[in-house]
């Protein structure tokens, strides 16, 4: 795990310009939930595109450690074969979860349904997330947890004989929640009901439902809904292509519109709208992106993207109903506000400080010392772009990333355009999300290298 290693500290230079094409590889979320949902499935599942981050070799050792059979070919494919919803076997070993909040708190809802103990446990950055938000509704259905002070890892829940379904709102917008309970609640008597006020991702009822499960969403009032699984039911193994995830793809996206005279093509990129937040923000600060074939693939829309750097970014106040379909991109957009011309406006990122790390300071602190001008509030970021790029960092001085991925990839990204280079801490926590994020971005140009 990125944590046990000694820390590489890695710099990003000015570059020329990004150009070529980028082959991003697979949406996070849909792997995690390929892998747990062909685990529990009646049958042999086969993915393909599978992301081969740390995070989600974490969900692939943990539902090995509860007896899904998985494995991977040579070609890169992985083959599944389930053991049946109400088969997950308790683990010897504690589940250790590295830097992954979505293994975590999604198979807190699988073992919560199960009448079988275990630990969970993650590095220094996952131990100080919290976990009540998915240990309060869990513990409603008959679910035993202890966890640390706080709700904090290392914790141990203790699925009971009958779980009872629940109705819950879901008092924070998140997919992770959602899709905890929902998971429990397929183990459940009846009907396991998640209200969510604002739409959030929504893989786990489109990948149930291609497993075979029913899943009934009703529009309540406004945007919010009612989500609804019946328990009991059984999930047949279905095939996935894992589409290209468009929260990796910001990062070469951002590096081509701040580096004027770029050009860069995409492919396999996921367009659901729960997760397309960042795309709409950039084109309304003037970015030139064009989606082509726009088709289905695997129940998800994709598309190829063309992506142009003009140099014309302008700021913008982001929507706040925006936020959770570019929950993980405010990093990344934080990058291109500082270069854009004009203000932009951020809020509604109270979730940001509760991340892999604060992301709101750490992106404040950082571009501060690059030389941007900016305000952070509680749950506001104010960035005042100028137009040109920052200055970058001063020599000797490192950006601090606490383990947090999309913060050492937005830093080496803003490196590409600065006057000075941009270097940051440690290069090792990339690997739980685009391993081969350092040789892609080279390969279009960047000068990214250890420091
Ligand atoms: C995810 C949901 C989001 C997101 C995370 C992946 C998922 O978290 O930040 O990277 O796959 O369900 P929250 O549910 O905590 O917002």
């Amino acid at each position: 795990m990125s944590q046990s290693t000694s820390p590489t500290p890695f710099s990003s230079s000015r570059c020329d310009k990004i150009s070529g094409h980028a082959d991003v590889p697979g949406d996070k979320s849909i792997s995690h939930r390929s892998l747990m949902f062909g685990g529990i499935a009646i049958g042999e599942t086969k993915i393909t595109g599978l992301l081969e981050g740390e995070d989600v070799h974490c969900t692939a050792e943990a539902m090995r450690q509860m007896g899904a059979r998985i494995k991977r070919e040579k070609d890169g494919t992985w083959i599944c074969n389930g053991v049946g919803i109400g088969g997950l076997k308790e683990p010897e070993n504690v589940l250790e979860m590295g830097n992954s909040g979505t293994s975590t708190r999604l198979l807190m809802g699988l073992v919560g349904g199960h009448p079988i103990q275990a630990t969970f446990a993650g590095d220094s950055s996952l131990s100080k997330r919290p976990m009540n938000r998915v240990i309060t509704p869990l513990k409603e259905m008959g679910v035993e947890v202890s966890a640390r002070e706080g709700g904090r890892l290392p914790l141990t829940i203790k699925g009971p004989e009958t779980l009872q379904p629940i109705e819950y709102k879901l008092p924070v917008a998140s997919a992770q929640v959602k899709s905890a309970v929902l998971l429990a609640g397929l183990s459940a008597m009846g009907h396991t009901t998640v209200i969510e006020k604002t739409p959030t991702r929504d893989h786990t009822e489109n990948m149930l439902r291609h497993f075979g499960v029913r899943v009934d969403v009703e529009n309540i009032q406004d945007d919010a809904q009612k989500i609804s699984v019946t328990g009991q039911q059984d999930l047949i193994a279905a095939d996935i292509t894992v589409p290209s995830d468009p929260s990796s793809a910001a990062f070469p996206v951002v590096a081509a519109l701040i580096n004027e005279g770029s050009e860069i093509t995409l492919s396999n990129i996921l367009m659901n709208d729960r997760r397309t937040g960042l795309y709409e923000t950039l084109i309304e600060m003037g970015a030139d992106i064009s989606y082509a074939n726009e088709r289905t693939e695997g129940g998800e829309p994709v598309c190829d993207m063309t992506v142009k750097g003009t140099n014309t970014l302008k700021g913008i106040t982001v929507p706040e109903g925006r936020v959770p379909s570019m929950i993980d991109e405010f990093p990344i957009l934080a990058v291109a506000a500082s270069c854009a011309q004009g203000t932009t406006y951020m809020s509604g990122l109270e979730e940001l400080r509760v991340k892999e790390s604060d992301r709101l300071l750490m992106m404040a602190e950082g571009l501060k010392s690059c030389g941007v001008t900016l305000e952070m509030g509680e749950s506001t970021l104010t960035i005042y772009g100028t137009g040109t790029p920052p200055k970058g960092l001063e020599k000797g001085k490192k950006i601090e990333t606490a383990l947090d991925h999309r913060i050492a990839m937005s830093f080496l990204i803003l490196g590409t355009t600065t006057d000075n280079p941009v270097t940051i801490d440690d290069v090792a926590p990339i690997q739980t999300s685009f391993p081969n994020f350092v040789e892609l971005m080279n390969n279009l140009g960047a000068n990214l290298k250890t420091a």
